[in-house]
């Protein structure tokens, strides 16, 4: 058998090196489990062993947490909170060793990472951006499992480990030692040299390990220390949770509770809460669809958006950047962030001006947050060079128009460019809905184009969606998709067609939005209903926030593609004509003050819309019915029609770019989870009611006749 555990003794003091064999990262398996117990034994019954080192032997991670394919195994809260409690008694086992470990920190330090680490008596990580620790586990629907939500509070103080349990929050090197989470920063050359020395001074009691959480001012001293600050502070966190998830994520109630129990009812009960608490959410619907994104972006990480055999993606070495508007200098943003040097081109010197701004503006925002250094925002920066000419980009083997979305411009623009570029050079188009092959028809060389779909702000949006064309060449699509990856961005790649599938899935829903307008249903009651869903914010608000005229032209290129299944609503004609454009005008469906903060429903919108102000009741089940369903139909007709590649795109294209809510998994998820047959006895009644609008698409009728799922039902989430 090959162990993942290796041990070196360096005059008294055992360094042990995980290495999982065969795997990128180091997780906690249950192999690994069995091998350290066996290990901790050793140690202990070794008595020239006077203290110990916890290392990794990967190049870049440490432990990335519990090994979470071993989740897929588990089949009853029991055995979950069998888990927890064998992964708590092993790091209990740990640290009380009866001697000093030290836990030697380079990469990712996550979950049962973090967990491992907290149980150790002193932390040393290397100052290295690869060097990075958090609790995740409420992202996958968890809680940390194995001692997390017990000791962080001891270490770092309460409000702080809060933060991190409940938020997920990734605390980089610097921060952690800030913060106390660490007791010391290193450079990598000399973090095991360092380790072994601080093992062997704790041995000698020649050093001390801190006691008291660092820095947490008068507030949190008067806060946290007792019991009255305490409940306080827990009720604050648990309003903070309630307000961000609507109640639709168990987890980071649970993992409160977790800690609360420890200061309300000791030890033994806090520990004991946890492991209860992680195997009922390890159970939960919520954990299983938010591990399945989890499984479902991994893959995507590795896959070329070609089907094999996939040539090499070209290198990006400098990038050419066409319009230097919102999402020209977004795309900038990012670039400059991964060293890629841009030249960034506009019509007039004061646009390209302002693009650079808007650059300068998030990198400052970073440099205050002190997540870049002064050095680093000054190379970044001048990485970016404005033009007004075409200038420069013949070395650019990569260009991207965020020009107007205006086709006849899209190709002057094209046919502008093309002559500058390098044969070679892979061009795309930022467009939101206009067909990339009608885009395509100024160029001579329509294998090099195809569509990079960003969404805004670039800088914060996690998803690219790559459209391709029949005549997109797959090497121009897999550096595209490579690049988008290098970017930071989970790519999805689609084939062409109007709106492609983010753009038009939430058209449909949306325009199911404006429909309801004018059955007579109210603004607040539409927008409700769909938060209580899980979207971070109704449809309603979000024409506001992308724009009310924006919204319009998109509805038309949607309607002359696919009829009257995508008809505008009277409504959104009507106060598209009106000239209201949402927040950006400080005038939409809302009502917005000076510095475009959102206020109440403006009510005189009402007298556009054809039943004017009288408003109709509507329970928020219906509406949902409605504005979902079209949406999860259009998705479904998306996969009918090959635009997507698979379910598992569909569902990571709709959590990452138009914000379905992430605990339902998706739209195909969502099918597979109410049933295929009562979704589409659901579609049929609409259909019946509003002839046309909602009829199912063929893979759900036939899911329905076949009983049949988009993700096996039990076993990894995907196939
Ligand atoms: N469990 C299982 N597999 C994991 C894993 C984990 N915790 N972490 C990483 N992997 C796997 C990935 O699935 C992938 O597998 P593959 O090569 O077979 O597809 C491989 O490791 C490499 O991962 P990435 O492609 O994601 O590599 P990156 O370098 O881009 O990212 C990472 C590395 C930052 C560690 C990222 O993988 C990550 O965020 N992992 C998950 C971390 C996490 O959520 N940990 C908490 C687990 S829950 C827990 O610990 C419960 C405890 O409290 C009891
Ligand atoms: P914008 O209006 O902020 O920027 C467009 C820029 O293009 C302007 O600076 C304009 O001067 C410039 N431009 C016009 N003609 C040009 C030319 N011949 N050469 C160089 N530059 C020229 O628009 P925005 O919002 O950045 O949109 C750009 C594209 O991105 C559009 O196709 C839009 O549909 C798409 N998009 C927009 C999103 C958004 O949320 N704003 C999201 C995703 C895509």
């Amino acid at each position: 058998m090959t162990t993942a555990l290796s041990l070196d003794q360096v005059d008294g003091i055992a360094v042990v090196t995980i290495d999982l064999p065969g795997e990128p990262v180091n997780k906690v398996t249950a192999g690994l489990r069995a091998e350290f117990a066996v290990m901790f034994d050793r140690i202990a019954a070794d008595s020239s062993i006077r203290g110990v080192v916890l290392a990794s032997g990967k190049a870049d991670s440490w432990i990335a947490g519990a090994d979470i394919d071993e989740f897929l195994t588990l089949r009853t809260p029991a055995d979950a909170e069998a888990l927890s409690r064998g992964g708590q008694e092993l790091l209990a086992r740990l640290e009380s060793l009866g001697m000093p470990v030290v836990a030697a920190i380079h990469g990712a330090c996550l979950g049962g990472g973090l967990e491992t680490a907290l149980a150790c008596r002193y932390r040393i990580a290397t100052d290295h951006p690869k060097t990075v620790l958090a609790l995740p586990e409420v992202q996958l629907g968890l809680i940390p499992g194995a001692g997390g939500t017990q000791r962080l509070p001891r270490l770092i103080g309460l409000q702080r480990a809060l933060d991190m349990i409940l938020t997920s929050r990734t605390v980089r090197a610097r921060k952690a030692y800030q913060m106390g989470l660490v007791d010391e920063l290193v450079h990598p050359a000399i973090l095991a040299d360092v380790a072994i020395d601080r093992a062997r001074k704790l041995a000698d009691g020649g050093l001390a390990a801190r006691r008291r959480p660092k820095d947490r001012g008068v507030t949190g001293m008067l806060l946290e220390d007792n019991p009255i600050g305490r409940a306080i502070v827990f009720r604050k966190a648990r309003e903070g949770v309630l307000a961000k998830t609507q109640g639709n994520y168990p987890a980071p109630l649970a993992a409160l509770r977790a800690v609360q129990a420890r200061y309300e009812r000791g030890r033994e009960a806090g520990y004991r809460e946890e492991a209860r608490a992680f195997g009922e959410m390890a159970m939960s619907d919520e954990s299983q669809q938010l591990v399945f994104l989890f499984f479902a972006t991994t893959a995507l990480k590795k896959d070329s958006g070609v089907d094999a055999p996939a040539p090499a993606p070209r290198p990006i070495e400098t990038l050419g950047v066409i319009g230097a508007g919102f999402m020209g200098a977004g795309i900038a943003t990012v670039a400059v962030q991964q060293s890629t040097p841009v030249r960034l081109k506009d019509t007039d010197t004061t646009r390209v001006a302002r693009g650079i701004a808007a650059v300068s503006e998030v990198l400052q925002s970073r440099l205050k947050k002190r997540q870049i250094t002064r050095l680093q925002y000054d190379d970044q920066l001048g990485l970016v060079g404005g033009t007004t000419s075409y200038a420069g980009f013949g070395r650019a083997s990569l260009v991207i128009e965020a020009v107007f979305e205006d086709l006849a411009l899209k190709h002057r623009v094209l046919r502008e460019v093309e002559p500058v570029l390098d044969a070679t050079a892979v061009y795309a188009s930022n467009t939101s809905t206009i067909p990339i092959s009608r885009i395509a028809e100024a160029a001579e060389r329509p294998d090099r184009v195809l569509g990079m779909h960003f969404f805004s702000p670039v800088h914060k949006m996690p998803l690219l969606e790559v459209i391709v064309t029949p005549d997109t060449a797959k090497d121009a699509t897999v550096s595209a998709v490579a690049y988008g990856k290098r970017l930071g961005k989970t790519v999805i790649v689609v084939n062409d067609a109007p709106g492609f599938y983010t753009t038009r899935t939430l058209s449909a829903y949306m325009n199911e939005a404006g429909r309801l307008l004018d059955e007579g249903v109210a603004i607040e009651a539409i927008d409700g209903a769909l938060t209580a869903f899980g979207f971070p914010v109704g449809p309603i608000t979000l024409l506001d926030e992308v724009g009310i005229d924006v919204g319009g032209k998109v509805g038309h290129v949607l309607f002359e593609a696919f009829g009257a299944r995508m008809a505008p609503s009277v409504s959104m004609r009507r106060v598209v004509e009106s000239g209201r454009t949402g927040r950006k005008g400080k005038r939409g469906f809302y009502l917005y003050g000076e510095d475009g903060t959102k206020n109440a429903v403006d009510s005189t919108v009402y007298e556009l819309l054809p039943r004017g102000a009288a408003r109709v009741q509507m329970d928020a089940s219906e509406i949902r019915e409605h504005c979902v369903l079209a949406m999860v139909n259009e998705a479904a007709r998306c996969l009918d029609e090959g635009v997507l590649r698979s379910p598992r795109d569909g569902d990571v294209g709709a959590v990452f770019g138009i914000g379905f809510p992430p605990f339902r998994g998706g739209p195909f998820r969502y099918v597979d989870a109410v049933g295929a047959g009562r979704i589409v006895e659901e579609l049929e009644a609409l259909d019946d009611r509003f002839p046309g609008r909602f009829e199912p698409a063929a893979v759900l009728t036939a899911h329905a006749r076949a009983h049949d799922r988009f993700y096996p039902a039990h076993g990894p989430p995907l196939p």
